[in-house]
Order: C-alpha cells, then sequence, then structure tokens
C-alpha cells in the first residue's frame, strides 16, 4: 500500500478517486492550494469511511506530494501548467497520474479542446522530466465516484505512458475502483486519444440521460 497525494483532492473527481483509493486501503494525503480547505475535505471523507481502509489527510499541494510516493493531478486544465510546473521539485523521482481532460464546451456540446499536437498528460510530463506521468481515471465520472456502488465493475481504467513500472503500478491501483487491474492503453502520447474521448461521454450522457461509462471487451482478466 502505497500514500497518494492528490493535487486538487478538493474536487469533486480529486475528492471521488480518494475515496477509493482510500477504501482500498491506501493512505491519502488530499491536496489544495488552500491548507483549511484541504483539511475539511479530508475531514468529510474520514467520517464517510468510518475508520475503514486507509487514513485521510489534508494540506496544501506541495505539503501533500512531498509526502506521497504517488501523485494524482485532479484540477482543471486551465492553470493546470502554472500549478504543475510550480511542484516538480516535490514530484521528482515519483509517480504522477493525470485525468486531466482538455474538453470545452459551445453550441454543439463538448468536445476536445486542440492542443496542438499534445495532451495534458503529455504537458505534464514535459514540465516534470523527473517524474514517471502516467495518463489514467478519465473516463470514470465524479458522480459515479462518490456514489455508494461498492465497486465500479461495469468499467474498465484505461492506463496510457511510457515507463512500464509506473504504469503497472497505477494499473493496480485502479482495482481499487473497478475491482481489476486497469489495461495497459499504450504508450503516454495516447492520452491525445483518452482525455477527448470524454467528450464523446459527455455527449452520450446528454443525449440518453445516462452515465456511461468505458468497458473493453476481449481483454482477458479484463
Ligand atoms: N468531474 C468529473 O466527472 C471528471 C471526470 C474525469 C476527469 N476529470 C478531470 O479531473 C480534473 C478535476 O475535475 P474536477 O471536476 O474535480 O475539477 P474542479 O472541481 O474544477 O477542480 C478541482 C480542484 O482543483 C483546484 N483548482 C481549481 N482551479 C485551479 C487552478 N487554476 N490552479 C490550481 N488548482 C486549481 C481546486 O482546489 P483548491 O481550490 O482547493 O486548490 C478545485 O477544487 C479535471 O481536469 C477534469 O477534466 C473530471
Amino acid at each position: 500500500m502505497s500514500t497518494v497525494a492528490v493535487v486538487g483532492g478538493t474536487g469533486p473527481q480529486g475528492k471521488g478517486l480518494a475515496y477509493r483509493f482510500a477504501r482500498g486501503g491506501h493512505d491519502v494525503i488530499l491536496g489544495s492550494r488552500d491548507g483549511g480547505r484541504a483539511a475539511q475535505a479530508a475531514d468529510e471523507l474520514a467520517a464517510r469511511l468510518g475508520g475503514r481502509g486507509g487514513t485521510v489527510t489534508g494540506a496544501v499541494n506541495a505539503e501533500a506530494t512531498t509526502k506521497a510516493q504517488v501523485a494524482l493531478l485532479a484540477v482543471p486544465f486551465t492553470g493546470h501548467d502554472v500549478l504543475v510546473a510550480s511542484l516538480a521539485a516535490e514530484l521528482a523521482d515519483k509517480v504522477v497520474i493525470s485525468c486531466v481532460n482538455p474538453i470545452g464546451f459551445d453550441r454543439h456540446g463538448p468536445h476536445g479542446l486542440e492542443l496542438g499536437g499534445t495532451s495534458a498528460a503529455e504537458t505534464a510530463q514535459a514540465l516534470l522530466p523527473d517524474s514517471a506521468v502516467v495518463g489514467a481515471f478519465h473516463h470514470l465520472s465524479a458522480v459515479s465516484l462518490n456514489g455508494d456502488a461498492d465497486l465500479l465493475d461495469h468499467e474498465d481504467v484505461l492506463v496510457c505512458g511510457d515507463d512500464q513500472e509506473a504504469k503497472q503500478t497505477v494499473m493496480e491501483l485502479a482495482a481499487t475502483i473497478t475491482g481489476k487491474p486497469g489495461i495497459d492503453a499504450g504508450a503516454l502520447r495516447l492520452a491525445r486519444q483518452l482525455e477527448p474521448l470524454t467528450a464523446v461521454l459527455i455527449s452520450i450522457n446528454k443525449r440518453y440521460k445516462v452515465r456511461s461509462g468505458l468497458a473493453i471487451h476481449g481483454v482477458s482478466g479484463s
């Protein structure tokens, strides 16, 4: 079991993933730009867990990432680069997970933002040359993560990255959410396809008034 820092852990996605990681036995530190906000979110989560699983504490982002072996970036794409760059020293030699979806909305609905041949995860990797960045958890909705289901076992977590060991760590972490390891989806550059795919899921959700997810058929053990 490792200690996982969640940068932006006061938001619905970070909090939802933190809840699942902690239920799975990992210690979690919710990070925030504001220590008080982090502590409040951690108290809420700890109360919900009622002593089950790992510990949940709160700290400012830099302190949270210093204390953890694995860090999850769960912040909006706006402001992402400045924040990530500011944490380069704290995140060095660590596994850094990005679930960041650069998505825009206009009169035609949701769409992936045009990033000029890169992705949020690759941008993070460029800003964090001494970290192993892995893309994962893009397609799990915060509502499901914060819901009451024991496991989101009807969904798969697609994991992309260039460091095989880091990817393996994240695939195992995914089992705390779906009950099975995440699926190795390939190199980090495939985040360019995985991140905007979320716009398709949001579009389906709006059209059918559902909360759609992603499941891959035909992979042994998935
Ligand atoms: N919501 C979902 O269902 C979902 C699903 C899949 C992936 N994602 C991705 O997960 C990430 C987080 O989503 P979310 O809905 O939880 O986002 P959010 O609520 O908008 O933001 C999460 C946290 O990020 C911090 N933050 C906000 N603006 C910031 C800035 N400019 N610089 C630094 N920190 C900032 C805030 O924490 P503090 O103010 O406490 O610092 C906030 O609570 C996004 O990239 C999103 O694309 C979301």
